[in-house]
């Protein structure tokens, strides 16, 4: 299998989570875009879903899916979402597609987290993936000093040449050099510098079940 057709293949195994007349959590990036094509074929069977950024929202409405704001929801049995790393212990590195910090409040309001993947994202230690950290634009700086100071290599990300704004009307660093033994305590000493917004380390709330692509078909692994 490619890696397109194991996106592919998890996305609609992913399916089997769905939960009948409820609202849905869903994610962002290449993964959670073929699982909002599959789910276009079930919609009916789900009174709408919460988007984890604002491309997700629009791709969701295309496929006539009711998207539904957070504050409105009460409960979420479920969100669905890709990862750009996963441990064998359910935690992981996300915000490649720089929605961290939407898709970290969609987890904390969910009650599984589903995450979704091929095969390439499982790692044994996280860090290989640069750890997007979210912060506030005139912190950029000296976040970026304090994230050096713990071993990191930080950026800036960019994009058509000046720094890429969230959804949130922040920017993003993105940490190379880390091997992140402890992602738990990593995550929580990110979160305390002053200016960072999210840190893309899901580890002190992790996955629920993992849906991983492989040249054999998904396996399933359960946290
Ligand atoms: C989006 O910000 C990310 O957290 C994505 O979930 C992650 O980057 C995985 O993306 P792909 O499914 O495109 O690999």
């Amino acid at each position: 299998m490619t890696q397109d057709e194991q996106k592919q293949a998890v996305a609609r195994a992913a399916l089997q989570y769905v939960v009948d007349d409820a609202i849905i959590g869903v994610g962002t990036g290449s993964t959670a875009n073929f699982f909002i094509d599959e789910l276009a074929g079930i919609r009916d069977r789900i009174q709408g879903a919460v988007a984890s950024s604002d491309a997700t929202a629009a791709r969701l409405r295309s496929h006539g899916i009711k998207v539904v704001d957070l504050n409105d929801v009460t409960s979420l049995p479920v969100y669905i979402d890709g990862a750009d790393e996963i441990t064998p212990q359910g935690a992981m590195i996300k915000g490649g597609g720089a929605a961290l910090t939407r898709e970290k409040i969609v987890t904390s309001a969910a009650d599984k987290f589903v995450c979704i993947a091929d095969g390439s994202k499982l790692v044994q230690t996280l860090g290989r993936f640069p750890l997007p950290v979210e912060v506030i634009p005139m912190a950029h700086a000296i976040v970026s000093r304090k994230l050096a100071a713990l071993g990191g290599e930080p950026t800036l990300r960019l994009k058509d040449g000046q720094p890429l704004v969230t959804d949130n009307g922040c920017y993003i660093l993105d940490v190379a050099g880390l091997q992140i033994g402890n992602p738990a305590q990593f995550e929580a000493t990110v979160n305390n510098i002053v200016g960072v917004v999210t840190v893309g380390l899901f580890a002190q709330r992790c996955a629920d079940v993992a849906l991983l692509g492989s040249p054999d078909g998904v396996k399933t692994l359960v946290f």
